[in-house]
């Protein structure tokens, strides 16, 4: 298993681009399936997550080609299959998200019960709620999930979801577009990524309105059409390398970056001490004075994300003073805690809530990464601690960031990758 050796205390400087969304690219992907046409995604990054995914749509019938320029052909005109197997949905919980199109487009689908994942047990139930709603009906078979609708189709309805999941956004979103007649989708997520998955929709001939509001209104077309379409940039990737250079004390642009796709966390790290402020061509962080540590508690969006909250939790351990740091959308997302501690962080954890009292420095150790934001906050962390820190099982990062070791390496770290 690959590997990465991390000498701290190189400050991250120059500029550095970020990539495509992988949450913006996954139900994209997903949503090809609506279509017996041609769907082309641009900006679409070289993760392992996408490679996942692009292997369920072959087996379920579709043409997927990566072509030049990170561009992706998709092409769901011959997919005739509706299963989706345990062996491509255990590697990841996304894989639900073609529950819905397939649904919509074919009338039924089974797909594997996704179980539960490092970051607690992560149900579905919102998922099946919204289908539903829209007149399917669902059933749990030997692990799978069988949905199907009456002869003719799903029909429009009315969704509440009674959290505003990510997920279940946009599987309520995928099934009401192919919908007979009207569907309104209440309390739903209002994250960057659901509006481009909706913007992606509307190329393909959906008809939305509201999307990046808590109530999407769709009313239903018989068939989508060919279209093209670019992703957004990942704004977790942006925040990461934000961190990146407010815990090296650097100077950095990140080029492609959206200041309003990241929501609190702007001002969560200017109240820390960085400042940060939007360019022409996308951000600017410097940290050039200590860091103060400050509370965060995670939200659903525009809240402090959870997929930021370790990379968050790296820089609170050496800023002056202590920070608690609520975790309140996942169940057990503090893996990435005793390996912190490993490198001379003071964390104690009581429930969903970690108390980060400030330590003057870290220092190297050997840490071992357990899940993919986890195992970036472990390289973030290292980047500032004394010595060579190797970090372990780094496959976690490969799910969801493009290059991450070349990146960091041209903005001035010392990181080096070994294979085996
Ligand atoms: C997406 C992101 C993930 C991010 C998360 C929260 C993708 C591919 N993944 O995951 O990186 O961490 O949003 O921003 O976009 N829940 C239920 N029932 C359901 C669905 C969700 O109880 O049917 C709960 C979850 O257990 C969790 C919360 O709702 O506690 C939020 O989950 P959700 O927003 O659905 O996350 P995902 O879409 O799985």
């Amino acid at each position: 298993m690959d590997r990465m050796i991390i000498r701290g205390g190189s400050r991250i400087e120059g500029s550095v681009q970020v990539c495509g969304a992988k949450n913006a690219a996954l139900p994209q992907i997903a949503a090809a399936l609506l279509s017996a046409e041609r769907l082309e995604l641009g900006n679409v990054p070289e993760v392992s997550d996408i490679d996942t995914m692009l292997l369920l749509m072959r087996e379920l019938g579709v043409a997927a080609n990566r072509a030049p320029g990170h561009r992706l052909v998709l092409d769901a005109g011959g997919a005739r299959n509706t299963q989706a197997p345990y062996d491509i949905v255990r590697k990841m919980r996304a894989s639900i998200l073609v529950l819905a199109p397939l649904l919509a487009r074919f009338g039924s689908a089974r797909v594997s019960q996704p179980g539960g994942c490092a970051i607690g047990a992560r149900p579905i139930d919102l998922h099946l709620k919204a289908l539903e709603a829209l007149g399917a009906q669902v059933d749990m078979e030997a692990g799978y999930i069988h949905a199907r609708t009456s002869g003719d189709g799903l029909r429009g309805g009315r969704i509440v979801l009674s959290s505003p999941s990510v997920g279940a956004s946009e599987t309520a979103l995928m099934a009401a577009v192919l919908a007979r007649g009207e569907s309104e989708i209440l309390n739903a997520g209002r994250d960057p990524e659901i509006s481009d998955l909706a913007a992606c929709l509307v190329a393909m001939g959906a008809r939305i309105e509201g999307a990046g509001t808590h109530r999407m209104l769709v009313q239903g077309v018989q068939a989508l059409h060919q279209a093209r379409h670019d992703l957004i940039t990942d704004r977790i990737e942006a925040g990461s390398y934000a961190i990146a250079a407010a815990i090296t004390g650097g100077h950095l642009e990140i080029l492609g970056a959206h200041l309003e796709h990241l929501g609190s966390v702007g001002a969560a790290l200017e109240s820390a001490g960085v400042q940060i402020w939007p360019t022409d061509r996308g951000l600017m962080v410097v940290r050039s004075g200590p860091l103060q540590a400050i509370d965060i508690s995670t939200e659903p969006y525009p809240g402090f994300p959870t997929d930021l909250q370790a990379q968050f939790m790296a820089l609170m351990t050496i800023a002056r003073g202590a920070s608690v740091i609520r975790e309140t959308v996942f169940e057990s997302r503090f893996m990435h805690v005793p390996e912190l501690g490993r490198l001379g962080a003071n964390i104690s954890l009581q429930g969903s809530t970690a108390l980060v009292r400030g330590v003057d420095g870290l220092r190297a150790a050997e840490v071992m990464a357990t899940d993919l934001r986890a195992s970036v906050c472990l390289v973030l962390a290292a980047l500032a601690a004394e010595g060579e820190t190797t970090v372990h099982r780094i496959y976690h990062l490969d799910r969801g960031y493009e290059l991450l070791d070349r990146k960091l390496v041209q903005c001035g770290a010392n990181i080096q990758r070994v294979a085996g």
